[in-house]
C-alpha cells in the first residue's frame, strides 16, 4: 500500500487529549525510539515538553513536521526545517524511520520522503537541499571536506545518491561520561594556570547584561568560524532581541542553558563561550564553542570544556554524560574533545542538492 504523508498540527499541550494531540504523541513515541536507535538509549532523549517546543518556529528558524503511515502503521516522520533571517534558500530535510522497518521499506520510506520534503521546500521558494544520512569515519563514498564518509548502498544513503546529492560533510557525535574523569579537579587547575591572563565565568539561563553585546558578537564568530565545507550559511547578525529569541526559545519545555565563558583580564571583553543544554534525560547537549579569533590557542577551548564539567558535576549531579556534534573535519574542536575524554558515539552525513528551478 503506498505511504500516507500527513501534517502534524501541534496541539497547544503535550497532553491535550483528542485526535491533535494523540497525533502529537504517536509522533513523539516514535522519535524517541528512532533516536534511541540511532544514537543509543539518552542520548538525545526528550520528554515531550521539550519535543512540543522544539517544534515551534524561533526568530531565526521555522518547522513543519510530518508522520508517515503504511498500512494504517506509522513508519517514520519528516521534518523541514527552514532558516528565516539568512540562508533563506536553505530547506533542510530531516527523516526518520522506525527502528524495525526492512532495509527495503527503509529505502523506499526515505526515496518517498524526500521527495515530499523537496516539494514542501520548493512550495516556501526553497531551492537549497539539504539531507542527512547514517556515516561513519570513512567510507566507499568519502565526504567533499576529505573527511568521513559512507556506503552507498546503505538505505539511507542510496535514495540521496540517486537524486543527485553530494556528501559535503560528516559530522561525528561524541561523549564524554563524568564518571571518567576522576581528576577533573585536577585538569581544570592545570587549564586555569595555563591561561593566566583570563578569567572563567559562568551563569545559568539569559546571558548577564554585561555580556549581552559580546556574546552577540561570539554568536556571530560562531556562525562564520565553525567549518562548514560545502554546506555553508550565510553571515549571521545578532543583536540582543536575537539572543534573546534564542535564549527564550532553547529554555523552552523546560530546559536549561548553562554557559560558561572566557574573560580577557586586561580589558574585561568576553572572548569565548560554551553552551549545554541541560534536559530531562542524563545527558547533557553541548553546543556552541567558540574562541574569539584572536585569542585563539591559549587553552582556552580546553579550559571552557573542563569548567563546563565541573559546572554540571556542582549543579546537576544527575547528569553525568555530555554530547556532542563536531565536523570530522575540525582539528581544533576535536583535539579538545579528544583530550577532554570525548569518545565517538556515531557519525552523520550532510548532503546537499541544488534544484535545477
Ligand atoms: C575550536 C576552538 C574553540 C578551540 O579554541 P582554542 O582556545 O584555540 O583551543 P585550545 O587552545 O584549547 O586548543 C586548540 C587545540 O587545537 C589545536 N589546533 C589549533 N589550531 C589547529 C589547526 N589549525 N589544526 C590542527 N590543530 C589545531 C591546538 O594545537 C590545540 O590542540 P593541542 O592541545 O593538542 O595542542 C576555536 O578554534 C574556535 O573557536 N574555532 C571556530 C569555532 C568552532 O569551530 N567551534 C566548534 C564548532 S563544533
Amino acid at each position: 500500500m503506498s505511504l500516507v504523508v500527513t501534517p502534524l498540527e501541534l496541539p497547544e499541550r503535550w497532553d491535550e487529549p483528542g485526535p491533535r494531540g494523540d497525533a502529537f504523541r504517536a509522533f513523539h513515541a516514535h522519535a524517541e525510539r528512532s533516536n534511541a536507535m540511532r544514537f543509543g538509549p539518552d542520548v538525545v532523549a526528550r520528554s515531550p515538553e521539550e519535543r512540543l517546543a522544539s517544534l515551534q518556529p524561533s526568530l531565526a528558524e521555522a518547522c513543519r513536521a510530518f508522520v508517515a503511515h503504511r498500512d494504517g502503521q506509522l513508519v517514520g516522520a519528516l521534518k523541514v526545517y527552514t532558516p528565516l533571517l539568512e540562508s533563506t534558500d536553505v530547506a533542510e530535510i530531516v527523516i526518520s524511520a522506525e527502528p524495525d522497518l526492512p532495509d527495503a521499506e527503509v529505502l523506499d520510506l526515505v526515496e518517498e520522503l524526500t521527495t515530499h520534503g523537496e516539494q514542501v521546500a520548493a512550495g516556501l521558494g526553497r531551492g537549497d537541499f539539504r539531507g542527512g544520512s547514517l556515516a561513519a569515519a570513512s567510507g566507499a563514498v568519502t565526504a567533499a571536506t576529505g573527511f568521513g564518509g559512507v556506503d552507498p548502498d546503505h538505505p539511507e544513503v542510496a535514495p540521496l545518491v540517486a537524486r543527485g546529492y553530494v556528501l559535503e560533510q560528516v559530522y561525528r557525535i561524541s561523549m564524554v561520561d563524568l564518571a571518567a574523569l576522576p581528576d577533573l579537579d585536577e585538569r581544570l587547575a592545570a587549564a586555569r594556570a595555563g591561561a593566566p591572563g583570563y578569567d572563567v565565568v559562568a551563569w545559568a539561563g539569559e546571558t548577564p547584561a554585561p555580556h549581552r553585546a559580546g556574546m552577540c558578537r561570539l554568536k556571530e564568530q560562531m556562525a562564520a568560524d565553525a567549518p562548514g565545507g560545502g554546506v555553508l550559511f550565510e553571515p549571521e547578525v545578532w543583536d540582543d532581541a536575537r539572543l534573546a529569541d534564542f535564549e527564550a526559545s532553547a529554555a523552552s519545555g523546560g530546559r536549561t542553558i548553562r554557559t560558561v565563558a572566557a574573560v580577557e583580564g586586561a580589558t574585561g571583553e568576553l572572548v569565548g563561550f560554551t553552551s549545554a543544554f541541560v534536559g530531562t534525560s542524563t545527558v547533557v547537549n553541548q553546543q556552541d564553542t567558540v574562541v574569539a579569533g584572536a585569542h585563539r590557542g591559549h587553552g582556552l577551548g580546553a579550559l571552557m570544556k573542563l569548567a563546563n564539567l565541573a559546572e554540571l558535576r556542582e549543579h546537576h549531579p544527575n547528569h553525568t554524560r555530555v554530547v556532542t556534534w563536531n565536523a570530522e573535519e575540525n582539528r581544533p574542536m576535536l583535539a579538545v574533545n579528544e583530550a577532554t575524554g570525548f569518545v565517538t558515539v556515531v557519525h552523520d552525513g550532510v548532503w546537499k542538492r541544488r534544484s535545477v528551478s
